[in-house]
């Protein structure tokens, strides 16, 4: 019997802001992604400043080359391809009465492209790309006004592609709110004021839970074959030591991420959200029907993204980590040159931690290490660090179905090197396809196949056979 299902769905993941470039193309508006220089971590511009550099203007020019680009998927056999629709693409401001046929008609021919080559497209409706003017007018998510606009163009990318994407998800790690408000919920903050701050956070996100419910609905009435899951950034989450102390403040941090899955997959908030409300003095405006809406209408399925774990120590501040932002470096544990601590063991534990909690199917969207890669004399890279790392995650994963958790599939993030969502960064590549280009924009973008592309050839090809 084959470790893996029939079916599962093999493949890699991107975002449109990452990879796509053609910022202002074809009539598409400013997306939040476009006013960062170096990444979701850095400050917005408040206008485009044409003496900077914003890596997301041109990115990997996935818009005019995603045929060739989608041809290494083929070749690598991919099963499934995961990326997001730029909103800004569909509606310029968010506003407008009428779609932009031109985008709609990219992503056609984007979809159509992926299943002539034998891929099921896995879309993200919001991945760090709300449409920068519903942030200058609404502050972004903090305001229902985004509901209605929400819907409203989930509406027309679900009426267009209906009969080409069966794979939906909502909003990228949602729980990422946390963290980084302005790409997850495109929101604002004053950062002086705490209370504040966690009062917009969850304001924004419980929007963003109607928007979900509401819109989960719209896909199960206009496509009843379709699976529209949430999706969510759960890298482990460990106590540091056995004191109790470091064990009920882990557990407390993960509720801080895990918080977002319980309303959206669950349908309700959990007991332990009040407790934070109230300590933070929080009151959530609702309508009287938000909750029956969140009840009625729960994700399909839990897609989320793994890739480090996080060492939770008495005293650290309890705010919404999801994994190696802050925490303590784990002795046991190797790291990749950005730091991050590699665990593939981690990647069981958390698929057996999330069936327990939800039983409902996982889906791992987004896995894989960013390096920096040398391309030799005779042009090849030998990233062998890629390889290990995806073998030994991808071995755990086997040994999470074996526990006899469902899981989806597997798109390992970044099959192409595409833009650092986080620092904005070229040089931080995941691919198994190189590109050439530098983080300041320079180079060729000519595409290269890595050692890593022949290896994970073949684990699709033997449906994960090869691994072991
Ligand atoms: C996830 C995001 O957080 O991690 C992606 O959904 C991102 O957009 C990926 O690219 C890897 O992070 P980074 O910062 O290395 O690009």
């Amino acid at each position: 019997m084959s470790r893996f299902p029939k079916g599962f769905l093999w493949g890699g993941a991107i975002a449109a802001n990452q990879a796509e470039g053609a910022y202002l193309e074809d009539g598409k508006g400013l997306a939040i992604s476009d006013v960062l220089t170096s990444g979701v971590l850095s400050q917005p511009d408040e206008t485009i400043d044409p003496d900077k550099f914003y890596p997301s203007h041109e990115a990997i020019d996935f818009y005019h080359r995603y045929q060739e680009d989608l041809q290494y998927m083929e070749e690598m056999g991919f099963k499934a391809f995961r990326t997001s629709i730029s909103w800004a693409r569909i509606f310029p401001t968010g506003e407008e009465a009428e779609p932009n046929e031109k985008g709609l008609q990219f992503y056609d021919d984007l979809f159509a492209e992926m299943l002539k080559r034998g891929m099921e497209p896995v879309v993200t409706l919001s991945h760090y790309e709300t449409p920068y003017a519903l942030v200058q007018k609404y502050n972004g998510w903090e305001s229902r006004e985004l509901i209605g606009l929400f819907e409203k163009y989930c509406s027309t990318v679900f009426e267009r592609y209906k009969d080409k994407v069966s794979y939906w998800m909502t909003f990228n790690e949602i729980n990422n709110m946390h963290t980084i408000p302005f790409a997850a919920g495109a929101v604002i903050l004053d950062e002086t004021d705490e209370n504040e701050k966690l009062r917009v956070i969850y304001q924004a996100s419980h929007n963003m839970f109607v928007a979900s419910a509401r819109v989960n609905k719209l896909c199960h009435e206009i496509m009843p074959e379709a699976q529209i899951g949430c999706m969510l950034s759960l890298s482990a989450v460990y106590p540091n030591t056995c004191k109790p102390e470091d064990i009920f403040g882990a557990m407390s941090l993960r509720r801080r991420s895990l918080f977002f899955s319980d309303v959206m997959l669950r349908g309700k908030y959990p007991s332990y959200a009040n407790r934070i409300f109230e300590e933070y003095g929080i009151q959530l405006e609702m309508d009287e029907n938000d909750l029956a809406e969140i009840a009625a209408y729960p994700s399909d399925y839990l897609g989320f993204s793994y890739y480090r774990s996080t060492t939770y120590k008495d005293g650290m501040k309890i705010l919404g980590n999801t994994g190696g932002i802050i925490g303590e470096k784990n002795p046991y544990l190797d790291e990749t040159p950005w730091g991050w601590q590699i665990d593939p063991l981690g990647l069981r534990y958390v698929c057996n931690e999330l069936y327990d909690r939800y039983q409902k199917p996982l889906f791992i969207v987004e896995n894989g290490m960013g390096s920096n890669d040398e391309v030799t004399e005779d042009n090849k890279i030998h990233d062998d660090y890629r390889i290990d790392y995806t073998k030994k995650h991808l071995v755990e994963m086997a040994e999470a179905l074996k526990d006899g958790v469902p899981i989806m599939g597997y798109t390992y993030w970044g099959p192409i090197d595409i833009v650092s969502a986080g620092t904005g960064e070229m040089k931080k590549r995941y691919g198994f396809v190189y590109v050439d280009k530098d983080n300041a924009g320079n180079g060729s973008l000519k595409r290269l196949k890595k050692d890593s592309f022949y290896w994970y050839q073949e684990v699709i090809a033997t449906n994960g056979e090869s691994l072991f």
